[in-house]
């Protein structure tokens, strides 16, 4: 093969956003050839591509390679099982599923290690994040003792909560920041610094928005190394704060604004502490700004490159859709603790996180009344 056939199923958003850019000829090796959607009217923008009403049709259709599934999340788990049973790569959006027992149904059906399944975590791509990583797994930082990431900057209206039957509903999203927005910074989490022990959260429902799930949350997690981190974040603060705060045992580093402040411990802090006869200041410091290439707007084309490289060249996935598990658990462990009003060890009762969700769906407004009037210009979403 050396043009991958792609077919997209959920032309909204996030879909079209995607195929502007594969019809532009951006993707080297990929062309976009199939639409797929439930709603005729979302098909009318893509004359171009061959059309398919159901998942299934298009996934049995021989037309395709791969797919990109960009549907609310649900949709996620039986169009990934169907279209990887068929044999096709698949590339899902975030979150992979809702929760962790669909996440464990989609990725049981991974079995062919020759098809490449991807998510898109786009933000792994984000220049600060990629050296970030390098710095934390090349031990610059020393053992990390505390994290603390203010993530406010998910401003949302009440017109964008009402521009899809399915937003911010239990039967129709399954949660509400954890699952829709947060899903990036859950897995940077992850990605960085590993999945914590234990999850106290605290989410409150409906704070700031008409709505059925929650748009405040503030979660209080603890690491096998006795560590601790606290996530809080919400969609109905403007201007918002996205500040991640990580303290090691050589410094203290802060992402803000798209930089990177380190300040570096000369002396690692626990050898100071042990070693100094000073009784109220720390080891001396540095103050290091550093340098990350510019932030740049191809962060999702980045992993639509790297998932056509993964199946043309064999190129390793920057963003297995395995991983993708994890940002789930973490969502479903602050949702659950908070729901239960105590702490949740991890890994999580999936199964008993199921029933939960199985009974707030079924107190559901799902589906809301939808609103065409408003502007789902989606690059305003991730161009700040
Ligand atoms: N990576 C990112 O930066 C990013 C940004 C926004 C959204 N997303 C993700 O993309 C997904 C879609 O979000 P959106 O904002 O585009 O939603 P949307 O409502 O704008 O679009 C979803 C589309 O899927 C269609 N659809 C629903 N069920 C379907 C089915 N079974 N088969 C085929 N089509 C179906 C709908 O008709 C709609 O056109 C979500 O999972 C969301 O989390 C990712």
């Amino acid at each position: 093969m050396d043009k991958v056939r792609l077919g997209i199923i959920g032309v909204g958003g996030m879909g079209c956003f995607h195929a502007d850019y594969i019809k532009t000829g951006s993707i080297n090796g990929l062309e976009l050839v199939a639409a797929c959607d439930i709603d005729p009217e979302k098909l009318t923008a893509h004359p171009d591509l061959k059309q398919f009403s159901d998942h299934k049709s298009l996934i049995e259709s021989g037309e395709v390679d791969a797919v990109l599934i960009a549907t609310p999340h649900f949709a996620h788990t039986y169009i990934g099982i169907d279209a990887l049973n068929a044999g096709l790569h698949v590339l899902c959006e975030k979150p992979i599923s809702v929760h962790v027992a669909d996440c464990k149904r989609l990725i049981a059906a991974h079995t062919n290690p020759a098809q490449i399944f991807a998510a898109m975590f786009n933000q792994r791509n984000v220049p600060v994040h990629i050296k970030l990583k390098q710095m934390i797994d090349n031990g610059e930082l020393g053992e990390i003792t505390r994290v603390n990431w203010i993530v406010t900057d998910w401003f949302r209206t009440e017109a964008y909560y009402s521009s899809g039957s399915w937003r911010a509903t239990w039967k129709g999203e399954g949660g509400g920041v954890l699952l829709n927005q947060c899903p990036h910074q859950l897995d940077l989490m992850q990605w960085l610094f590993g999945m914590p022990t234990k999850v106290r959260a605290f989410c409150a429902i409906g704070a700031k928005h008409d709505i059925e799930v929650e748009d405040e949350v503030t979660a209080y997690l603890e690491y096998a190394n006795g560590a601790t981190g606290v996530f809080i974040t919400t969609t109905g603060e403007a201007p918002g704060t996205n500040r991640l705060e990580i303290a090691g045992d050589r410094g203290k580093v802060v992402l803000e604004n798209n930089r990177i402040c380190f300040t570096r411990n000369e002396t690692l802090a626990s050898e100071f502490s042990k070693t100094s006869s000073e009784c109220y200041v720390g080891p001396p410091t540095w103050n290091i700004e550093i340098p990350t290439q510019p932030a740049q707007m191809q962060q999702h084309m980045t992993i639509t490159q790297n998932f056509t490289d993964a199946i043309l060249n064999g190129t390793p996935l920057i963003a297995p859709a395995e991983e993708g598990i994890k940002s789930v658990e973490l969502a479903n462990s602050m949702l659950y603790s908070s729901m239960k009003g105590t702490t949740i060890e991890l890994p999580i009762d999936n199964i008993g996180y199921e029933e939960m969700l199985k009974g707030l769906m079924a107190t559901s407004r799902y589906p809301k009344v939808e609103q065409k009037n408003v502007n789902r210009d989606m690059s305003k979403s991730f161009g700040k």
